[in-house]
């Protein structure tokens, strides 16, 4: 073991090999490259990492990494490390396990973000807050109204509006600000998640901790929250017309489109944080849980229709729908498919339907699963799935029951999240 003596650094970053000396020049120059990525510490270019590997293969005998203040500093980790890390680069898969924490904990922060935006989004839906400010504007908006003449000018566009003229003609400013405060907060929220998501997105892509395939799906979740963006903004639009109320139809894809990037981050994170697949994967129990899965998608779905035409405020009896199994006049409305979308009757009861649905699938999956030789982590996955769909059962009854009051509206809204996510980790568990 030598040093390489007289090894002056022109570049940031090198890694010198000792035994086979003719190749460390030519690594000297490849890690002098622009958009070096980190790997263990030592910064490498990714795009010469398979290179890297097959040296990695004939054998370093020790590394240095250095910059121009601190020359020639000795690397901690063992080669041995270096080089399954480096030669598992090469070959495509994930980057190591010290690399992925961290992205994994910004994907988690970034989850926990969209679960409260969705929380946040239901507050201001249910104290009738998302009209308030009649303009979209991503940046300059960031800014709310900072004195009495701002206010006056802002409380002066939202006076022109349907809602106000229609609805809220008698408010005040105090008021106004009340309503104004959860949109603001709400369009707040989204640009933090939107940085929250871009900025380390750019740091981890430049430093080289997620490889190519994983950017290009995190550049896809993050569009697609551009896209939510504006799709709440064609929302809004909506209710500033004539009838100032929005579109069901927008609200729907507004939540569905939320629920879609936060289960998407969260797989994503998943994946990163459990690579290996279980060694006796359940592949009969896991396509039961994309079953559930995909209910759980089409709760939202009718949720969001419930929300939207305000079915909550009808048939509030349970489990009878006003004396009824069936309503009478689901099919009320001509042509019959206007039913599943504007009908109070037929919407709820779609959603009742899935909630009873799902009261007998997670059970019985449950009862299946405990039969069946599990990791900790699928059998913890598998009893949070049941005891969340409990809890969000029990919010919605109980939503109903008490005609929609805003805390547990909210709750049950943030519920839906919860066991969505809950019904991934199953599933993710059982690979
Ligand atoms: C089984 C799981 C369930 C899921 C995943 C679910 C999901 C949702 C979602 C995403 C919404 C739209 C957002 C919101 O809460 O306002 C919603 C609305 C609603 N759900 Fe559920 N739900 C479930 C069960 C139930 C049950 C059992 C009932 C009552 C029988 C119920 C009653 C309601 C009501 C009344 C609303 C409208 C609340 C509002 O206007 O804010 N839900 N649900």
């Amino acid at each position: 073991m030598a040093r390489l003596a007289g090894f002056e650094p022109t570049t940031p970053w090198f890694v010198a090999k000792y035994s086979i000396q003719l190749s460390y020049r030519r690594e000297v120059r490849i890690i002098s490259e622009p958009g070096c990525a980190p790997l263990l510490g030592v910064e490498l270019p990714r795009r010469r990492i398979p290179a890297m590997a097959l040296d990695a293969g004939a054998g370093f005998d020790y590394a240095y990494a250095g910059t121009r203040s601190h020359p020639m500093r000795p690397m901690t980790q063992s080669m041995t490390t270096l080089s399954a890390d480096a030669a598992s680069m090469a070959t495509g898969d994930k980057p190591g396990a010290r690399t992925r924490l961290p992205v994994v904990v910004w994907l988690l922060v970034c989850c926990a973000l969209i679960f409260a935006m969705v929380v946040v989004g239901g507050v201001t839906r249910l104290t009738h807050s998302g009209l308030s400010i009649v303009e979209w504007q991503p940046i300059v908006g960031t800014v709310p109204p900072l004195n009495e003449a701002q206010w006056l000018e802002t409380f002066g566009k939202y006076q022109l509006t349907p809602e106000y003229l229609k609805v809220n003609h008698a408010m005040s400013l105090d008021e106004f600000k009340g309503i104004f405060w959860w949109e603001y907060f709400h369009r707040l929220l989204g640009r933090t998640i939107g940085l929250v998501f871009l900025l380390p997105l750019l740091w981890f892509w430049r430093r080289g901790h997620i490889d190519r395939p994983l950017t290009l799906r995190l550049a896809g979740i993050f569009v697609l929250g551009g896209l939510q963006g504006a799709m709440g903004w064609y929302m809004v639009t909506s209710g500033l017309v004539d009838d100032p109320r929005v579109s069901q139809y927008r609200l729907t894809a507004h939540l569905a489109i939320a629920l879609a990037i936060y289960a998407a981050t969260l797989w994503t994170a998943l994946g990163l944080l459990y690579p290996a697949a279980a060694s006796a994967p359940h592949p009969r129990l896991r396509r039961f849980s994309w079953i559930i899965t995909a209910m759980i998608a089409y709760m939202v779905v009718t949720g969001g229709f419930v929300a939207g035409i305000r079915a909550g405020f009808a048939y509030n009896t349970f489990p009878l729908m006003n004396g009824h199994v069936v309503p009478p006049e689901i099919f009320m409305l001509d042509p019959w498919y206007l039913n599943f979308f504007n009908n109070m009757a037929t919407v709820q009861f779609d959603h009742r339907l899935g909630a009873w649905l799902l009261a007998l699938l997670v059970p019985w999956f449950w009862l299946k699963a405990r039969r069946e030789a599990l990791t900790p982590r699928a059998r913890i996955a598998v009893n949070l799935l049941l005891g969340m769909l409990a809890v969000q059962i029990t919010l919605g009854i109980s939503t109903l029951l008490l005609m929609v009051p805003v805390p547990l509206a909210a709750a049950h809204q943030g519920g839906a999240v919860l066991l969505l996510g809950a019904a991934l980790f199953a599933n993710h568990a059982l690979r």
